[in-house]
């Protein structure tokens, strides 16, 4: 299980080592824009039987992997899968994104609400880690992840997507103190899911705030980044060149990327509204920064992904005193289903190219 990295470019500039190139993966790089993911899908059945049987989990997760050169593989799962071993029911109806059959909206609620036991309740996740691990064989490093507590306490709040928060955004304002309670017991289950895949052998960490940028600055304060703090203080994750690195994307962090880099985690996922030259600098050298160019873009002419890929990394090198090291290529967000995968050999290649030192 413990082959040395061929590829170790990812986790390099994690620690802002020199790379030959810089490194690139993509959120939601295995996804519905392949047909090979639908095939899969359509086999399985659903979505969630797909991600809860550890064979085809890693059969997805290796998928975009065959097609394209990226740096990393990310495991094959959802942010949901600790919600709903909490207890909460996920569900999917199609075109309406996840749903809970057991929402949490009362104190009594957050009181019953206790921590998973990864072995168990979650093991299928831990297998498809494992499964992933030895298929890549050394290949590639993979990610392992998890929501932020705050994405996830929208969805067990909201009881799925939402446009408004306003069920999650009143439980912050008049009850803050349940709000607190609910926060740390996904905290500490988030904290539990991220070791135990660390210990199945997830390389580095990621955790997706997707909707604290929905978040005034002082609720975002009190109610996301205080528990992304917790998490990155608390989640242990080795030392010096064996640490496992630990990444914060966060949709709308753009103002706090110079607290984030305080937090103590090893890097921070930035989406594409901010320039990577002021995110360079607003982290200051501090931690890495992944990201950032606009998915819409995948839609355009080749040449014109070339040329904003161009644009991306330059614009990082010079906000970084000159040097490329300490940057992971991505997206600003995750990929669409109805997006070209000959677009996406276009962007990896041009990463590659476009950053070779
Ligand atoms: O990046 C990857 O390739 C790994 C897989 C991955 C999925 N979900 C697969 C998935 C990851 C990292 C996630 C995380 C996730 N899930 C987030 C945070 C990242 C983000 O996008 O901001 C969130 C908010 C969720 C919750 C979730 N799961 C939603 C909103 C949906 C519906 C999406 C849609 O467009 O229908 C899901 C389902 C889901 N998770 C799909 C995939 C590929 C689509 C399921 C399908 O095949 O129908």
């Amino acid at each position: 299980m413990t082959s040395p990295l061929k590829n170790d470019r990812f986790l390099r500039a994690l620690r802002r080592e020199p790379v030959d190139r810089t490194p690139v993966w993509l959120m939601r790089q295995a996804g519905r824009y392949l047909p090979e993911y639908r095939a899969t899908r359509a086999a399985a059945g659903s979505f969630l039987a797909m991600a809860k049987n550890p064979e085809l989990a890693c059969e997805v997760t290796l998928q975009p992997l065959r097609r394209f050169p990226l740096d990393a593989a990310i495991l094959f799962s959802d942010i949901l899968t600790v919600p709903d071993a909490m207890g909460l029911g996920l569900y999917f109806v199609d075109g309406e994104g996840p749903k809970f059959e057991r929402p949490v909206r009362t104190p009594d609620d957050i009181a019953r609400l206790a921590v998973p036991d990864m072995e168990t309740e979650l093991r299928y996740v831990m297998d498809a880690v494992r499964t992933v691990r030895r298929e890549l064989d050394g290949s590639v490093p993979l990610i392992g992840f998890s929501g932020s507590p705050w994405t996830l306490a929208c969805y067990m709040v909201e009881g799925g997507g939402s446009k408004d928060y306003a069920k999650v955004k009143s439980l912050a304002l008049n009850h803050p103190q349940a709000m607190h309670q609910l926060l740390g017991v996904v905290t500490d289950a988030v904290i539990a899911y991220l070791s135990a895949q660390r210990a199945a052998g997830a390389q580095a960490l990621q955790v997706f705030d997707t909707w604290g940028g929905v978040l005034s600055p002082s609720m975002y304060r009190e109610f996301s980044l205080r528990y992304l703090r917790r998490i990155a203080q608390e989640l242990p994750r080795g030392e010096d060149d064996a640490r496992t690195p630990l990444i914060l994307f966060g949709k709308g962090n753009g103002a706090y990327l110079g607290e984030l880099a305080n937090t103590g985690a090893d890097a921070v996922g930035a989406d594409w509204l901010i320039d990577l030259g002021d995110a360079a600098r607003a982290v200051g050298g501090k931690v890495a920064v992944q990201g950032n160019l606009d998915p819409v873009t995948l839609y355009a002419e080749p040449e014109a992904i070339r040329r904003e890929i161009g644009r991306t990394l330059d614009s990082w090198r010079d906000g970084n005193g000159g040097s490329r090291e300490g940057h992971v290529f991505n997206l600003g967000h995750g990929m669409s289903p109805d997006m070209d995968p000959d677009h996406v050999a276009v962007l990896v290649d041009a990463v590659h190219t476009l950053s070779a030192r």
